[in-house]
């Protein structure tokens, strides 16, 4: 099957469209034909179908997004985000909550049959370890609610933003059982280190050699287009049977980890 002759003709929204993953994946939507609906703080340099500016950090800005799309829409990727470098309230805004919050805004318009993609993060792949304290805030079932949560409950949850992406990888598997009742399949990848700003962002607070470690054992970073691919496969009728996915795009860290007690040594997660 081609993966980008499925897109063709199909109405598509990417947040995160001004940069890094969200931008290489609208570009190739684009490419493919579809019609891609840009979400972003900041206007991206795409021949875009149409733009609209939203802030995942508010509430109103997150409905008038979505209220600018009409139905059907044919996939959803969730690819904004942000790094830990912003204040925690506002990283689980972006990371989380306004993800969930805008998605839930749009199921009614998702046909069945389509797909929503989340761009999670090795960061998250611990969330097994924190399952109940996730499960609250997963519980919650407004905007308001879990940001309230959120305020409530920041020292027990404490890394932002592995706590954000724990929190997208939950609640991902969460709905997987729900919204397939409707046609509709959720799945999240794991990116390891990805070459785009929040990475640049990243590396100026942090010394490029945990990064090194993460790039490892294929020793290089991704590039922003090779995150984009499979969202693309994931959201596209090739992956009809992948659904509550969590899916790896690391390089091998991860299995790497799991199988080697020196690179068990590596940050990732709450590290
Ligand atoms: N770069 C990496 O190494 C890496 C690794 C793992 C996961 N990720 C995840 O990948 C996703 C994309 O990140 P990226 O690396 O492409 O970074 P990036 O900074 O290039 O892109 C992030 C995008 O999100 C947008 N954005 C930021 N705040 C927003 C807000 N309040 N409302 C709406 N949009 C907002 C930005 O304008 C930008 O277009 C993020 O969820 C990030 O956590 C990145």
């Amino acid at each position: 099957m081609d993966v980008l002759a499925h897109y063709l003709g199909k109405r598509v929204v990417v947040t995160g469209c001004y940069s890094g993953i969200g931008h290489a994946t609208a570009q190739l939507l684009i490419e493919a034909g579809a019609e891609v609906y840009g979400f972003d703080i900041k206007p991206a340099d795409l021949a875009l179908a149409r733009f609209a500016e939203l802030d995942l950090r508010d509430p109103r800005s997150i409905e008038a997004a979505a209220a600018s799309v009409s139905a059907p829409v044919d996939a959803l990727f969730n690819c904004a985000g942000v790094s830990h470098a912003l204040p925690a309230p506002q990283v689980m805004k972006v990371n989380f909550i306004g993800t969930r919050y805008l998605t839930e805004l749009l199921v009614p318009a998702i046909a069945s049959g389509s797909a929503v993609v989340s761009v999670a993060s090795n960061g998250g792949a611990g969330w097994q370890n924190n399952l109940a304290l996730l499960k609250e805030l997963t519980a919650t079932t407004s905007f308001d609610a879990a940001a309230d949560w959120y305020e409530a409950n920041s020292a027990a949850a404490r890394a932002a933003y592995s706590f954000s992406k724990e929190a997208i990888i939950v609640w991902t598997m969460q709905a997987s059982a729900t919204l397939i009742a409707r046609g509709i399949r959720i799945n999240c990848t794991n990116p390891g280190a990805v070459q785009t700003p929040m990475l640049e962002q990243i590396e100026a607070m942090t010394s490029a050699a945990v990064i090194d470690v993460v790039a490892q054992p294929i020793g290089r970073r991704s590039s922003a287009q090779e995150q984009a691919w499979p969202l693309l496969f994931l959201n596209s009728a090739a992956a009809s049977y992948i659904n509550g996915a969590v899916l790896p795009v690391d390089g091998g860290f991860l299995s790497a980890r799991a199988m080697d007690e020196a690179a068990s040594q590596a940050p990732v997660g709450r590290a």
